[in-house]
């Protein structure tokens, strides 16, 4: 029995592996490290807070850090949770539809999911209220919300008196896009204002007035998705302050039909008041231009990504120019990819500050406008910076407004930074969802740290690195982390720099995840810098959390090298000979003649390329793979072991030009009969010393690989072990274990002839079934494999 579930276990492991390594080849980009959601946990990196059986609406979710809490709206509930730990001291408000209001919801034929209220605005009103709003079962309604705390205690209530309609300011259907910021007790909002979802609108909603987009009118909005907005001062003149918004719409071909899809960035003056006889309630200063995002072709064609995901408006000092982030996919059924671009505020005024654009009918192209432009210049501000002739929008000329109503379109575009995306994923089933972007000071400049969440639960973390020489960029995958243990789409990454933590929204929860984990990537100068992470740098003793120059003066010299990750230069005369290494043990591994062994070699970085050296009488050749050996990511699998494969086999790793030694394995042979003599007499003793650690045992799998480490026993399984290689075969997709049990005790271990089946498995012939099985791309065992 040990015999049968030992070979059960080498030919699992052998099929694991096989598979293993064809998933990581799939995959275009690897990150330097891999951290499961179990990982992130047991690092006590994140926290989870799981709003149990409430479904989250984590669109809505609202950092306040003046009382250290995250808000985080939800199905018939709000949240407050704690920053410091999500999942400690949450605070809860029950905000539910009544049962006439649900009932009227049914009457007009809505499904019973749809007929409860669900937060889609959540603002800071004032240091004191929240503003939220709610759909209401079909019937919007808003709500102040009082936070802050006393001496003893959190402050997190509803104020009831303050209950009014929702109407303009929140969407009727829960799924309705809708951006929304706040600024100055004004509520600035994209949104469709209506049940049936016709009139998409830009608003603004104060206690007096209610300002919007014209209705009706294609030529401003034409089914717009609204995706983010961003209140952005132009100077020191307040009455200067624009509000942008950042939508997708439908562009019009000359029969009138909706044509291509279009990233629009678009704005409005904060102080606009609209027009005194016409435009009346209506924005006098809409503007609106296209956001390029493309990759230049081979035959000249780009390719456009002009569906935009999300945006991510990155604040600098004096918030006048921050950088906006664009995360994009392709509107074509053919090509299927996802990019990021990068745009300057200079650029996005010097559009606004460009030619108008024109066409004489709708079937024209759009040619610049060259007649006049009435003065002041439409789509300008009553501010003092633009001459302070006018206090109001509502004191300019008609002539003005009549302008702005039929030229909303600037001819010239927005293009990104460089020219091109800093981040292209062209393949890949994963889908990119959210971006949020974090600005970090390193030796060498700053750098962009960009945080993507996927439609599958993961956070990228990732840098960009523009070279100037060869006009190119440099995608670097640092960490890749699995924040939810089940699979689902993020919906909404929210940084805080202060606190170096994210908070990371999807309907099963909100993580916190701790944005660095210097001392994950190695305990050597060279892992550090390899990293190329600008958190981090090597202080002498360990890698650590990097503070430029001046934080802390008395600092000693720090070794980083985010641009090159150059570790031969720096950490030169730090690196530690092979002989030196403390770490470098040299393992004995015993095969067994005709058996499959493994030697286990993986590195801490998933970038590095391992070669495995085989050292015979003073030289070393390089192990190269065949039919029998083969170079796996968890090391180098001998199918069948022959005496003349003993020796010392060193495992090194390259990345960067940095070439080190993981390990020295050296390999033992034992020949079949006195193995088998040995099982025989164990199993003649009692049955726990047959389990005893066995000397051709695979041992734990090291390093912070995605590898299933904890699930792999340190020897060979006893009888007491089944347990292990059950949950083993469901981890590899075969759910059912007592199948394949009986099948091992029919094929191995019952019948001494059929025992020669095994041989199949285990042999180039079984080896040729598992390439098969790699080219289906899956982890998945298929059941007629294994009854075959
Ligand atoms: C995580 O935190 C717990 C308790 O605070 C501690 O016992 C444990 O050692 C920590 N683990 C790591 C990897 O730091
Ligand atoms: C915030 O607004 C509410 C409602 O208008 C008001 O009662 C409260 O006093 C305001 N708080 C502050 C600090 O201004
Ligand atoms: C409405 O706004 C005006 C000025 O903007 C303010 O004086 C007034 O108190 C506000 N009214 C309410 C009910 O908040
Ligand atoms: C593995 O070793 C055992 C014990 O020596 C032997 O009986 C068996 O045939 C070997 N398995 C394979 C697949 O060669």
């Amino acid at each position: 029995m040990a015999e049968c579930i030992r070979t059960v276990y080498l030919t699992m492991m052998l099929l694991y592996l096989v598979l293993l390594g064809k998933a990581h080849t799939a995959q275009s980009i690897y990150p330097r490290i891999r951290l499961s959601h179990n990982e992130l946990w047991q690092l006590n990196r994140t926290w989870v807070f799981q709003a149990h059986g409430a479904s989250l609406q984590p669109q809505t979710m609202l950092l306040d850090e003046s009382h250290d809490r995250i808000y985080v709206g939800a199905k018939n509930a709000l949240f407050s949770l704690s920053l410091d730990q999500v999942n400690t001291h949450h605070r809860e408000i029950q905000w539910a539809s009544t049962e006439s209001q649900i009932e009227e919801c049914l009457m007009k034929g809505r499904e019973k999911s749809e007929c409860a209220n669900y937060i889609k605005v959540l603002q800071q009103y004032n240091q004191t209220h929240l503003l939220v709003c709610g759909t209401g079962a079909f019937n919007p309604v808003c709500v102040l919300v009082r936070v802050g705390h006393t001496r003893q205690d959190k402050l997190f209530s509803l104020e009831e008196d303050s209950i009014m309609s929702g109407r303009g300011r929140c969407p009727y259907d829960p799924n309705s896009p809708s951006t929304s910021t706040l600024s100055r007790g004004e509520l600035y909002i994209g949104l469709y204002t209506d049940y049936w979802e016709n009139d998409g609108a830009f608003c603004r909603l104060n206690n007096q007035t209610y300002t919007r987009t014209e209705r009706d009118d294609r030529q401003q909005l034409n089914e717009p998705k609204f995706v983010g907005s961003a209140v952005i001062p132009d100077n020191d003149d307040r009455d200067d302050d624009k509000v942008y918004f950042f939508f997708t719409e439908r562009e019009m071909n000359a029969e009138g039909v909706n044509k291509a899809v279009y990233t629009r960035v678009g704005r409005i003056c904060a102080n606009d008041q609209g027009g005194q006889r016409m435009l009346v309630n209506r924005w006098s200063s809409f503007l609106k231009t296209r956001l390029i995002c493309s990759v230049a072709g081979p035959n000249g064609i780009d390719t456009h990504f002009d569906e935009l995901e999300d945006v991510f408006v990155l604040k600098n000092k004096d918030g006048k120019n921050p950088e906006i982030f664009g995360l994009f996919s392709t509107t074509s059924a053919v090509f299927k990819g996802f990019a990021v671009c990068v745009y300057h505020m200079d650029d996005i005024r010097a559009a606004f500050n460009g030619p108008f654009a024109y066409r004489e009918r709708p079937e024209h192209h759009w040619t610049p406008y060259e007649g006049r432009v009435p003065y002041p210049r439409p789509g300008s501000c009553a501010s003092k910076v633009n001459g302070g002739g006018f206090s109001s929008s509502k004191e300019f000329p008609d002539e003005v407004l009549r302008f702005v109503r039929s030229h909303p379109v600037m001819y010239r575009p927005v293009l990104p930074q460089h020219q091109r995306p800093v981040l292209l994923q062209t393949e890949g089933r994963r889908k990119l969802t959210q971006i949020a972007v974090d600005r970090v000071q390193a030796q060498d400049g700053h750098y962009h740290v960009l945080y993507i969440g996927t439609d599958d639960s993961v956070v990228l973390k990732v840098i960009t690195i523009y070279n100037k020489d060869t006009d190119s960029m440099e995608e670097v995958l640092l960490e890749e982390l699995q924040v939810f243990k089940v699979p689902a789409p993020i919906r909404e990454i929210i940084i805080s720099p202060k606190r170096q933590q994210l908070y990371v929204g999807s309907e099963v929860g909100v993580a916190q995840v701790r944005l660095h984990q210097c001392d994950l990537y190695g305990s050597e100068c060279a892992d550090c810098c390899l990293a190329r992470d600008p958190y981090c740098a090597w202080d002498g003793l360990t890698c650590s959390r990097y503070y430029p120059a001046g934080v802390y003066p008395k600092r000693r010299f720090r070794r980083q090298d985010i641009r090159h990750g150059n570790a031969v230069q720096l950490c030169n005369g730090l690196q530690m000979d092979d002989e030196q290494r403390p770490r470098s043990e040299e393992r004995r591994v015993y095969g067994v003649e005709s058996n499959s062994t493994l030697l286990e070699c993986v590195p801490r970085s998933l970038q590095a390329k391992v070669l495995w050296f085989l050292q015979k009488d003073e030289e070393k050749h390089e192990v190269r793979g065949d039919e029998r050996v083969i170079m796996t990511t968890h090391g180098l699998l001998f199918l069948r072991v022959r005496s003349s494969d003993a020796g010392v086999y060193v495992c090194q790793t390259a990345e960067h030009g940095y070439v080190h030694t993981l390990l020295r394995i050296s390999l033992h042979v034992l020949r079949g009969e006195r193995v088998e003599s040995a099982i025989n007499r164990a199993n003649e003793g009692d049955g726990e010393k047959a389990a005893a650690p066995c000397p051709f045992s695979l041992g734990p799998l090291p390093g912070p690989s995605s590898s299933p480490r904890a699930l792999v026993p340190s020897s060979v399984p006893g009888p007491h072990s089944r347990l292990w290689y059950k949950e083993f075969l469901q981890l590899i997709g075969y759910g059912d274990a007592q199948r394949v049990e009986e099948y091992c005790e029919r094929v191995w271990c019952s019948d001494k002839k059929r025992k020669k089946g095994k041989r199949k498995y285990v042999s180039p012939g079984g080896e040729k079934r598992g390439k098969g099985r790699r080219e289906e791309n899956s982890h998945r065992v298929p059941r007629q494999t294994l009854d075959a």
